[in-house]
């Protein structure tokens, strides 16, 4: 076996109350990444869609992730990455992890898979890094792993998969870019200890309502006082969209992960889908482009698509 090709998908980092410790995986959308192994120990990047995204490997978070696995192998190999991506870069749905997770996972299968979850994700942390200047895993994880996964701790690496209830999601990606590090710099450095309160009140809630599998919990844990008031202004018409999605009968939502995409969470497909008309029509009346998607959770996250 030479050549691996997975399936990455996205994800919806923080879920509103969990900022940095919360996220979910999608079926739809998703990169498509193959690897290669090459008789030289460096890592080469080719990318098959439009987004100009670096091809140095330092300067690439796919290639980032593979270069800090490299590190740890004593093979004289190295990998030839190829990426095609489904998600926009800077689109809120986890679009560096998914090209980061991709291909260690890919490398990994490749090299008969001696690392584990927490080395790929180790790994992967790097190319977040240069994307975001920060080490968080709350896109990877769940890229790695599927489902709803809460990280509770990125040093050391505590990792807790969490059960969830069925849910679908629909998502509204406005088609400008906000990159993870500016929407981090508008962070504030402290909080109140009533914030403090508040939020991790709603994180114990959203894991105890997703284990209960109580959609009204759900509901009531999907606030947040820190990170939503500072990042929606970001987004054109962020409360619109909100009120016009719980009007259609989501469950809640919010900004996914730093934005500018918007998720909504639903108990059914049909909600989801008025949803999705409903956002639609509010997001239609700023005149930027947009895409949407409904989806389920992905259950599984990264998965081989082809062994050649
Ligand atoms: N938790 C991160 C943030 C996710 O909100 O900055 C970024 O994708």
């Amino acid at each position: 076996m030479r050549c691996v090709k997975v399936r990455a998908p996205a994800t919806i980092a923080n879920v509103v109350c969990g900022f940095d410790c919360i996220g979910f995986a999608v079926e739809n959308p998703f990169d498509e990444i193959s690897v290669e192994l090459i008789n030289e120990k460096t890592v080469r990047i080719e990318h098959i869609d439009n987004f100009n995204l670096p091809t140095e490997a330092n300067k690439n978070v796919a290639g980032r992730a593979l270069l800090a696995m490299l590190e740890k192998v004593s093979l004289k190999k190295g990998f030839k990455v190829t990426i095609k991506k489904g998600m926009k870069p800077g689109s809120g749905i986890g679009s560096s992890a998914a090209s980061a997770i991709g291909s260690v996972f890919a490398a990994n299968e490749l090299l008969g898979k001696p690392f584990n979850s927490n080395d790929l994700i180790e790994f992967a942390l790097e190319g977040e890094f240069l994307a975001s200047g920060s080490k968080h895993a709350d896109n990877l994880a769940p890229c790695l792993l599927g489902g709803f996964v809460l990280v509770r701790s990125v040093e050391p690496l505590d990792i807790v998969r969490l059960n969830s209830p069925k849910l679908f999601v629909t998502i509204i990606h406005p088609q400008i870019e906000i990159k993870t590090s500016e929407a981090r710099s508008v962070l504030p450095e402290r909080i109140s200890l009533k914030d403090a309160v508040s939020a991790w009140a709603n994180v114990g809630a959203l894991v105890a309502s997703l284990e209960k599998k109580d959609y009204e919990l759900l509901a009531r844990s999907l606030k947040d006082k820190i990170i939503e008031p500072v990042r929606k202004r970001f987004i054109p018409k962020f409360d619109e969209m909100k009120q016009a999605s719980l009007m259609a009968g989501a469950i809640g939502g919010g900004i996914a992960g730093s934005g500018p995409s918007v998720f909504m969470l639903s108990k059914s497909e049909g909600i989801a889908r008025k949803v999705e008309k409903a956002i639609a029509e509010v997001f239609a009346s700023t005149g930027i482009d947009f895409k949407t998607y409904v989806s389920r959770l992905s259950s599984c996250g990264v998965v081989v698509e082809e062994f050649s």
